[in-house]
């Protein structure tokens, strides 16, 4: 089969090209090289003589309709690329409209004109839901947690876009949505919670779980928003690629569906709590600092797993320890050039 991946050089797209690599699929890649890494990692795919890399800006309708016109029967579209940061999203919103909004409603035009059979995977977030300032919380073990909301959020939860990352990524996901409603689509949705793997050039603002990982082996500073006392779920990027996978295997259930997905319930963990934990595992004391809170931050953000589990029997595999150690190995076999691309 062949796919196309957006933002195949980011940490999700990058795991998403591999798994299809690995497989002997055909990959065509679109990536404009904005983030950090995404160098290192188009050298990693290049060794695939089945990947084909188009640096291109998903703001640029025509090259992208040249590539959808060139190759022919993508059997699934991952729709990743993106402005994934709220602070940069703040600082300038226009660019973070364009790319968001108006690279995924090109992405859904070209596949409308093109290729209107493939399966089209959007990678949403649980940023949709804004700051869930009015749902109770409560402070125990040094972190919060949602009285009313023990088995995490699901997708009924009222939308609210805040911050102007909130809305650009809350119009793609109701524009991929109603693209299946409408034209008759094969698309769906993801509202990820915090992903976290191998291959993520995690920053302050995106990525926190490798970004804390890094900078505790790099022996460098972390900058945590808000108290630090914000619980979120994490899932490992091998549990979202399944996720991806058997959604396109049992297609004609999801058409059109939206899904929360993230560790779940059984993957929690507090920010403070996690450098904690990584102070132990590393036998060294980490350096860290505390910043406002971003716009939009949820103080508890867990994902109920529920419609995931009930439609596609699927539940994430891999604990949290696990998949920390996965990360933090990557690091290590990668720490020279890690400390280079974060200069
Ligand atoms: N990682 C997470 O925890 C998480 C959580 C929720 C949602 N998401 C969503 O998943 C997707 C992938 O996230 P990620 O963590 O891999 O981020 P990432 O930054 O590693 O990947 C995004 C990729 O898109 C590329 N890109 C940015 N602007 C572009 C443009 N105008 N044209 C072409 N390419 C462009 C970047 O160079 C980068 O390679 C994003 O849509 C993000 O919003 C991620």
């Amino acid at each position: 089969m062949k796919v196309l991946v957006t933002g195949s050089c980011g940490f999700i797209g990058t795991n998403v090209c591999l798994f299809h690599l690995k497989r002997g699929d055909e990959v065509v890649g679109i990536d404009n090289l904005s983030r950090r890494g995404t160098e290192f990692n188009l050298q990693v795919l290049k060794n695939y003589s089945k990947f084909r890399f188009y640096k291109v800006d998903i703001r640029d309708l025509k090259a992208i309709n040249k590539i959808f016109k060139l190759h022919q029967n993508f059997s699934i579209i991952y729709h990743l690329a993106a402005q994934v940061a709220v602070t940069l999203s703040v600082e300038n919103p226009i660019e973070d409209f364009e790319v968001n909004i108006l690279g995924t409603l090109n992405l859904l035009e070209a596949t409308r004109r093109y290729q209107p059979k493939a399966f089209f995977i959007f990678a949403s977030t649980n940023k949709v839901y804004g700051g869930m300032e009015h749902i109770q919380i409560k402070l125990k073990d040094d972190k919060y947690f949602a009285v009313k909301y023990p088995n995490g959020i699901d997708e009924n939860f009222n939308l609210d876009f805040h911050s102007p990352y909130g809305c650009s990524k809350g119009a793609a996901d109701q524009y991929v949505r109603d693209y299946a409603r409408i034209y008759g689509l094969n698309t769906v949705v993801f509202r990820q919670s915090c992903i976290y793997g191998p291959y993520q050039f995690g920053i302050e603002d995106q990525g926190w779980v490798a970004y804390f990982c890094i900078q505790a082996l790099l022996d460098k500073p972390i900058t945590i928003y808000g108290d630090g006392r914000q619980v979120r779920d994490v899932l490992y990027i091998d549990d979202l690629i399944e996720a991806y996978w058997l959604a396109y295997k049992k297609r004609k259930k999801v058409l059109g569906e939206i899904f929360n997905i993230g560790g779940g319930k059984e993957n929690i963990v507090g920010i403070l709590e996690f450098i904690k934990y990584l102070e132990e595992k590393l036998g060294k004391k980490i350096l860290y600092k505390f910043a406002p809170w971003r716009p939009g931050d949820q103080k508890y953000f867990v994902s109920d797993n529920t419609k995931l589990k009930k439609l596609l029997s699927w539940q994430p595999k891999i604990s949290f320890e696990e998949g920390v150690e996965k990360l933090l190995l990557w690091i290590k076999q990668n720490k020279c050039l890690i400390d280079r691309v974060i200069k």
